[in-house]
């Protein structure tokens, strides 16, 4: 909270636009489509509430199946279920820890098939209905890729950018089209939850080309209120929009989105130096983008754990990353397409280090000794 935040804010209260109406909303979706190089944003109340959003635009519905990486935060796959659509994982790329989408065509070409004119999983018979890319860690996997892949069996792309506003594909940022795409859909959703790049406290956004799309889902994100008076509601609706009061917070972090960006790729390329030709291997930045290094993380020679507790008992808060997906309880009966070895070892070797904007070099010079120094021991 460094510049704008208070001022923004107090303007809500002074004026009492505290709720879901109120000018920061509009102001944050006109400036935030800007940043994020899109037509539209919707602002809604988290990262999570805009991907259930989007997999409800997208057509996805009970007993669907949607594809996505395997390892990741929980949210994308608990929003699948929340469609009651279950999601089928795949695994990811060893070299830039962004999902295998050469792994997703061999799916969808050797196990998936054309039935009644839909394209189905043949080991459960359930309709494929999405590809759902995450982006991980602060990078961004092969956007144009998995766009050609959703072209060619016609599914909805979703884009799970909650990790990644700010960075850049080929130059372009998260929400920008594709050049030349040919897929029915494609929506992007971003979150500002507080450990994000910028926050707005809690809340997320749906980034889309497509202004009948912005507006339905304004729409479902309001309740489905049709009328401005009558209690008129069209379809089922969902209690999702952003505050003002998130909105104002919004507004003022994004003045400081390159500054937070150009602040984490100096701390990755600080600790790159720190680790340079020690075993270590470093966070990689993905061919054709341009990372924010979100969550600036590590993968030892050895188990991860014994190093995080070590460095969390020096008050030094590393963590692991996640757990692939299938390994949760909720998640161990879903379809996992493929091998899952590259989540599984990262899961082992891999350790998140502090790399919040105000980290200064000593302190990274510290987490990297002790980081060194316990690597070597465990
Ligand atoms: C990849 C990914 N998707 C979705 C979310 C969910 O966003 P939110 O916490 O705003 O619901 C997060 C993290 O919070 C995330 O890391």
């Amino acid at each position: 909270m460094s510049g704008n935040e208070w001022v923004y804010i107090k303007d809500c209260l002074d004026t009492n636009w505290v709720s879901y109406a109120g000018p920061y909303v509009d102001r944050f979706e006109r400036e935030l489509a800007a940043k994020a190089g899109s037509a539209h944003a919707v602002a809604v109340s988290s990262g999570t509430a805009a991907l259930h959003m989007a997999l409800i635009l997208a057509g996805v519905g009970a007993d669907d199946e949607v594809i996505m990486p395997g390892l990741t935060f929980v949210a994308p796959a608990n929003a699948v279920r929340y469609c009651g659509a279950w999601p089928v994982f795949t695994d990811i790329r060893a070299d830039d820890w962004q999902w295998d989408v050469g792994l997703v065509a061999e799916f969808l070409d050797a196990g998936c098939g054309m039935r009644d004119g839909r394209l189905v999983n043949k080991a459960t018979g359930r309709r494929i209905a999405a590809l759902l890319s995450v982006h991980l860690l602060g990078g961004m996997g092969d956007v144009e890729a998995v766009a050609e892949l959703a072209a060619r069996y016609e599914l909805p792309l979703i884009e799970d950018a909650a990790e990644c506003l700010g960075a850049t594909y080929k130059g372009r940022p998260v929400g920008a089209p594709i050049p030349n795409d040919k897929g029915p859909l494609r929506l992007v959703i971003t979150s500002f939850n507080g450990n994000k790049i910028i926050t707005t406290g809690g809340g997320g956004a749906i980034l889309t080309e497509d202004s009948a799309t912005a507006v339905r889902a304004r729409h479902l994100t309001t309740t489905a209120k049709a009328d401005q008076i009558e209690f008129e509601h069209d379809e089922v609706g969902y209690n999702y929009r952003m505050t003002n009061i998130a909105a104002a917070l919004g507004v003022a972090q994004l003045e400081h989105l390159e500054g937070y960006v150009e602040r984490k790729r100096n701390i990755a390329a600080r600790y790159a130096g720190v680790f340079c030709g020690t075993g270590i291997t470093v966070h990689p930045e993905p061919a054709h983008c341009a990372s924010t290094f979100w969550m600036y993380t590590v993968q030892t020679t050895g188990r991860a754990r014994p190093v995080i507790d070590r460095l969390n008992d020096r008050g030094i808060q590393a963590r692991p990353i996640w757990r692939p997906l299938h390994r949760l309880t909720p998640y161990s009966g879903c379809f996992v397409a493929t091998g899952m070895d590259v989540a599984d070892d990262l899961c082992e070797r891999c350790v998140s280090l502090p790399c919040s904007v105000q980290i200064s070099a000593g302190e990274q010079e510290a987490v990297g000794a002790h980081l060194l120094e316990n690597v070597s021991s465990a």
